[in-house]
């Protein structure tokens, strides 16, 4: 069985297989926690990125995590929010889906998420939070040799959000 749990931490300190980058689709780096992993990574990170031709909204690529603890960067795009009507939530499923088969097809045992689309990109919260554990939970069923899937928050209310959603079994 798969183990979910938040945290609150910079997703750049955590040692795990993967941590996830909610990038843009020039996957050229940005603000956000995707201006920390490139910034922790080195420039070497970017060197990589610059051959995968970018990133479609709701795909996931993968990269070495050069200077990072964690050994792979899975980037993903989420979606902008425009009001929900827009597929908002099947693209946001979409990242949380791909960024995990991404690191099951490799064999990884543990990935940490930042959440996805809550920052520049405008999602509210308590809705994305439920599609990130909603996702995951039913992601998490297929086999694989995933360990733990962790919920990396960088606010102590982005946190609360998502103990209160995995208390709920
Ligand atoms: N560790 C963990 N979470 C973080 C960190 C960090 N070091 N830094 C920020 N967060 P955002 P988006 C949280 O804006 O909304 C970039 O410019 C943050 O508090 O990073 O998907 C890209 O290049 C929020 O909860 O990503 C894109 O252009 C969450 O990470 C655009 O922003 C996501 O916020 C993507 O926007």
């Amino acid at each position: 069985m798969t183990k979910l749990r938040a945290l609150q931490a910079n997703i750049v300190t955590l040692s795990v297989d993967a941590i996830v980058n909610a990038a843009n689709s020039s996957l050229f780096g940005g603000g956000g926690v995707d201006g920390a992993i490139h910034r922790a990574a080195g420039p070497q990170l970017l060197e990589e990125c610059r051959k995968l031709g970018g990133c479609k909204v709701g795909e996931a690529k993968l990269t070495k995590g050069y200077k990072l603890p964690a050994r792979f960067v899975i980037h993903t795009v989420g979606p902008v929010w425009r009001g929900g009507g827009n597929g908002e939530p099947q693209l946001l499923a979409s990242c949380y889906r791909n960024s995990l088969a991404i690191a099951a097809k490799h064999g990884l045992q543990s990935i940490a998420f930042p959440s996805i689309s809550t920052g520049v990109y405008g999602y509210p919260i308590e809705l994305a939070a439920q599609v990130a554990v909603e996702t995951i939970r039913d992601a998490v069923r297929k086999p694989s040799k995933m360990e733990e899937v962790l919920f990396c928050c960088f606010s102590p209310s982005d946190l609360a959000v998502y103990e209160s959603l995995l208390s709920k079994g």
